[in-house]
């Protein structure tokens, strides 16, 4: 019994991997295995004989099952620390940077454009790209026939055959928010809403899809003077300059009574666009007093509040402070259009932080 055990337990410490063992486990203890054979024995012996032969075989199989145990964990163990060393990696190496594409120059200003005015107290407010011809025409004073809707270049949704309902339009500029939110939220109210609107227009200053922020601020005593100084307020703080030349003309919206047109100073000598010098000038907003029409057509009372708006583009102020000359590369995805005047995507702008890193 003693060369048996002997036999296993050094077989079994020479064993390289599991397969080995298992044989080792087959020859000893499977049923025609040395020690189940000796077992067999136990029944030719007298008792006396038994009684110590019987315990002896017992602890021997204990023996070898424990030792198969043992060292079966101990390949495991060999071999997940083989595979910790063929896998190692050092953790403190400097990270590999992996570009994740970049911010587009419309994303970045809209970014800009609402921390500016978050710190002026303005909320986000938003509605349909697709809207009816009430929200984006009628509820704002222009009525069916106005003049003012043929200026607009309006693409048209398609109407059912037999529905002689208006149809839906795309919106031609983002002032049906100002109407939304007023219905949702009354007056007072301090809200822009930045979007996509579209007009039936292609050059290069104009596409058919654009941007605009709209801004709206109700109160019992907002007059054109609050408007200058936020308007004021926001150039300087968006172009980080102490003075932008600003030209406020008078206009004519429907919405608004009265209205101007703001216009930025800058240059487009030699392809290239610059801000704050030159001669010429760019249009930047439409703004005025909201029109007591208006008020009244989204539910406000026009006897108690009062204020301002402005369509801002937000593509044109891009061109500006960027110095991008085309606003039609703004949307041909372009890559190297893309690599060029993208911005990195984890930079949000703050007015503190910075607004344009
Ligand atoms: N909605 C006007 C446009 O797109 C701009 C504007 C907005 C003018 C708000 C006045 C007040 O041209």
């Amino acid at each position: 019994m003693d060369d048996l055990r002997q036999k296993y337990l050094n077989a079994i410490a020479d064993a390289a991997d599991e397969g080995k063992l298992e044989e080792i486990r087959l020859a000893a203890m499977g049923k025609q295995g040395e020690v189940a054979l000796k077992m067999r024995e136990l029944g030719k012996m007298t008792p006396e004989e038994r009684q110590v032969a019987g315990p002896a075989l017992n602890a021997l199989k204990d023996e070898i099952t424990s030792a198969l145990a043992a060292k079966k964990s101990a390949l495991a163990d060999a071999a997940l620390d083989e595979r910790l060393r063929a896998e190692w990696l050092d953790v403190t190496l400097p990270g590999r940077p992996r570009r994740m594409g970049t911010l587009h120059p419309v994303s970045q200003v809209t970014e800009e454009v609402t921390a500016i005015f978050a710190d002026m107290g303005f909320a986000v407010a938003e509605g349909p790209q697709i809207e009816s011809d009430w929200y984006n025409f009628d509820a704002l004073n222009i009525p069916p026939e106005h003049p003012a809707r043929q200026e607009h270049d309006t693409f048209f949704m398609a109407r059912e055959a037999g529905d002689n309902r208006p149809p839906h339009v795309l919106r031609t500029h983002t002032s049906p928010v100002q109407i939304r939110a007023m219905q949702l939220h009354g007056a007072p109210i301090r809200v822009i809403a930045p979007g996509r609107v579209y007009r039936m227009d292609m050059d290069q200053t104009h596409t058919p899809m654009f941007h605009q922020v709209e801004a709206l601020a109700l109160d019992r005593d907002i007059s054109m003077a609050n408007l200058k100084w936020v308007l004021e307020e926001f150039c300087r703080a968006y172009f980080e300059v102490d003075q932008v030349e600003l030209r406020f003309r008078a206009s004519h919206f429907p919405f608004t009574e009265p209205s101007a047109e703001v216009d930025i100073r800058c240059s487009w000598t030699g392809g290239q666009l610059k801000i704050g010098e030159g001669d010429d000038w760019m249009e930047i907003l439409g703004s005025g007093m909201v029109h007591p029409k208006v008020l009244q057509a989204a539910g406000v009372d026009p006897n108690e509040w009062q204020g301002f708006a402005f369509g801002m583009g937000i593509d044109r102020i891009a061109m500006l402070k960027y110095g991008i000359p085309d606003l039609r590369a703004f949307f041909e995805s372009d890559l190297r259009w893309l690599r060029h005047y993208g911005f990195a995507a984890l930079d949000m702008p703050t007015v503190h932080g910075g607004l344009s890193r």
